[in-house]
């Protein structure tokens, strides 16, 4: 079999990191930026830290906030009109996932002609982008997507109110710049939910089919980080080892979910379309009663993941996972968050639909994918 893998990303990372921003910014050819981010970043430390960074450094800045949570085309559009007007050659995001994934999706439509849902990976419009991209410097604020270090975009499509993948190399960042400091104030809710997802991307790559030893390891790793620190980021925000390890552990994710991901993402995606909810939460909620199906098939591999937690068994890793969703505050059941019975039908039709289950090692239907909601009611 033959596999191809490479990890290229150059990832600066560790307290005080931002520093070195000025400097990564002018060795990729930037001088005047479009910082993007949400609206709800603006006014916070982070934030605050950044522009105070840019100005220290005298260099040109125009600002677009205007990313949504689960980003959507229209802000992508609007995105793209804020960097021309400020006249940008260059792209810092600051923020959770959906900053960063808007923030790639206006850097290719700076250059790209068309709509950004024409680059629909399941389209086959991935093939369509090209390296011709302003240089995009990512900087997390969460531990949770590591979109700083993946190739893909999520946004979704206005029309369908689904989610497209927009997948390519190019849409790596050129640097992603993890400075831990600029999680400390991270609410314990987001910190929670934003873990969990990173958690769910490093156990579903473990899980997804096919042959990546080096996401393989990776995962595994990952999974250690979260299993002991995602609690003392919560309960303790100022615990900068517990924030450096969520951070490292976010991007382990990112970088293993390259292998691909599983159902519990396809089971997620359709909750935040539909009902709203944060991706990360989502998965928090799923992602137990997710590993209990796949167990049957990898069982070896639960296992292994168990070990990562330093327990033993497949029992004993699902009330593990299960342990620490309710530790960090994580609700047992969809229902506790509003989602009705009434929904389930319009989710499963998407869930089945999404992509991501097509990596599950456990091929899933859409009657098992309708009682993997139902568990959860
Ligand atoms: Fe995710």
């Amino acid at each position: 079999m033959v596999v191809r893998f490479s990890f290229p990303t150059q990832i600066v990372f560790g307290e005080g990191a931002l520093a070195a921003l000025p400097e990564l910014l002018d060795a990729c050819g930037g001088t005047r930026v479009l910082v993007v981010t949400d609206r709800g970043l603006v006014g916070l430390p982070p934030f605050a830290a950044l522009i105070q960074r840019l100005d220290e450094a005298q260099i040109p800045h125009a600002l677009f906030d205007g990313v949504h949570p689960n980003p959507k085309a229209a802000d992508v559009v609007a995105g793209v009109e804020a960097y021309h007007v400020g006249d940008a050659d260059s792209i810092i995001s600051i923020g959770g996932g959906s900053a960063i994934d808007g923030a790639k999706a206006i850097q290719l439509m700076t250059t790209h002609g068309g709509s950004v849902i024409d680059y629909d990976d399941a389209l086959g419009g991935s093939d369509a982008i090209t390296d011709n991209l302003p240089p995009h410097i990512a900087i997390p604020t969460t531990a949770g997507t590591g979109s700083e270090v993946g190739r893909s975009t999520v946004i979704t499509d206005p029309e369908t109110n689904t989610k497209k993948v927009i997948f390519s190399p190019f849409l790596i960042p050129d640097v992603a710049l993890i400075d831990p400091q600029l999680m400390r104030t991270l609410p314990p809710p987001i910190t929670a939910a934003t873990g969990m997802d990173a958690l769910a991307h490093n156990v579903e790559a473990y899980l997804a089919l096919g042959l990546h030893p080096m996401c393989d390891a990776i995962a595994l790793e990952g999974v250690r980080r979260v299993a002991r620190y995602l609690a003392r980021a919560v309960e303790s925000g100022d615990d900068m080892e517990a924030r450096s390890e969520m951070a490292l552990a976010s991007m382990m994710g990112a970088v293993a979910f390259q292998k691909g991901l599983g159902v519990c993402h396809s089971l997620a995606h359709p909750l935040s379309t539909i009902c709203g909810m944060h991706h990360g939460l989502a998965n928090g909620i799923l992602l137990a009663n997710v590993v209990r199906f796949n167990a049957e098939v990898v069982p070896d591999r639960v296992t292994a993941i168990g070990r990562a937690f330093g327990v033993d068994g497949v029992e004993a890793t699902l009330r593990a996972i299960d342990e620490l969703a309710q530790r960090v505050g994580i609700p047992r059941k969809l229902t506790d968050v509003g989602v009705s019975p009434s929904q389930l039908q319009a989710l499963a039709d998407q869930a089945i639909a999404d992509g991501c289950h097509q990596s599950n090692p456990r091929p899933v239907s859409r009657e098992q994918i309708v009682a993997l909601y139902q568990a959860l009611f």
